[in-house]
């Protein structure tokens, strides 16, 4: 009931510097995101990589409308991948990025977004790592999945997300299933229009099943980004099915989220991806994971209430 609201919230710029700027905000967004600097990030991801995990590092920031915070957010992402670098981590961590963090929402967005991802892949494949270019909301699915063709034209590993909230979805995901392609299968966290997308929990489920069932079959990399205990082992299932090694396809989560069963998989030999965001621009990420529980709204309304 509280999930439209807070997906509503959390394109408000006035809620955004509300809920920005109340103190006790960040002992609940603490849960979510390692830290504002890149060394809180590098100090999660040695303590998560520590217990047999990888990461994918998200740099905070979407909805840019001004081109130098585009500059800037596509620099943020090149001192991560140089850190990654300088590190070795570049075999356990990789790097998700929003192209609307890079400009796609700008006049000429498209090609702009395009130029400052492709710097960051380079820079990325320099650190021994890959991209995955994270799903925004359906307005941007063409432009994100035609800038993911032009990435991989040059560096065949950058990864693409799909949502199975969205009709649009098997369809793209049996074009995605090809030799080298990497695809994060997820339900999706923006509200979407009844026109484009499912709006029933169960429905979204059972996309997300037929979609999987699609990528698990094809010759891509499937990388099932849930935290639902019964998707899970679907996935474990159809994995077995088609004869896929455990090598041969990751589980993600995010950060905060289910850890013990992030390392009950881990332990079971299975590849978990923990999704590792970090930045001072949190604001619509947090709303998103509030958004989808209404208990964290509750703990969060709680900590308000008891200051
Ligand atoms: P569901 O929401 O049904 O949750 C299943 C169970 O997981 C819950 O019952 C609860 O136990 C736990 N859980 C889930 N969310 C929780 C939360 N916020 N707090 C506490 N517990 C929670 N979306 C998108 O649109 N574009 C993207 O690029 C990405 N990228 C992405 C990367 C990774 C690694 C993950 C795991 C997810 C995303 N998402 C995303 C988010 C995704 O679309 C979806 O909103 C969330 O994963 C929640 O859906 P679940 O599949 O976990 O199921």
């Amino acid at each position: 009931m509280f999930g439209p609201v807070l997906l509503a919230a959390s394109r408000s710029d006035a809620i955004r510097r509300a809920v920005s700027s109340a103190p006790v905000t960040r002992s609940v967004v603490d849960r979510f995101i390692a830290g504002e600097r890149l060394d809180d990030a590098l100090t999660a991801v040695r303590a998560l990589t520590g217990r047999g995990l990888t990461v994918t590092l998200d740099h905070l920031g979407e909805d840019v409308t001004d081109p130098t915070r585009a500059v800037r957010a596509r620099d943020a992402c090149l001192a991560l991948a140089e850190a990654l670098r300088a590190e070795g981590l570049g075999a356990r961590a990789e790097i998700s990025v929003k192209l609307s963090a890079f400009g796609q929402a700008l006049p000429g967005g498209h090609d702009i977004a395009l130029r400052n991802a492709g710097a960051v892949v380079e820079a990325a494949a320099e650190a021994g790592t890959t991209v995955t270019l994270d799903m925004e909301d359906h307005t941007t699915a063409d432009s994100t999945l035609a800038v993911l063709t032009e990435l991989r034209r040059r560096f065949p590993a950058t990864g693409a997300v799909l949502q199975s909230c969205l009709f649009r979805t098997e369809e793209d995901a049996r074009a995605l299933a090809g030799p080298g392609s990497r695809v994060r299968l997820v339900k999706g966290a923006y509200r979407e229009p009844a026109a484009v997308a499912h709006q029933d929990r169960h429905r979204v489920d059972r996309a997300y099943v037929r979609c999987l069932r699609i990528l698990m079959a094809g010759r891509g990399y499937p990388m099932a980004a849930t935290h639902d205990p019964r998707l899970v082992a679907v996935a474990q299932e159809l994995a077995r099915r088609h004869g896929r090694k455990k090598d041969e396809y990751e589980f993600q989560m995010l950060y905060g989220i289910r850890e013990n069963e992030q390392l009950r998989l881990a332990g079971l030999g299975h590849r978990m991806r923990i999704y590792v965001p970090y930045g001072s621009d949190w604001y619509g990420y947090f709303m998103r994971r509030l958004a989808e529980r209404p208990a964290n709204l509750a703990f969060f309304l709680r900590s308000l209430a008891t200051r």
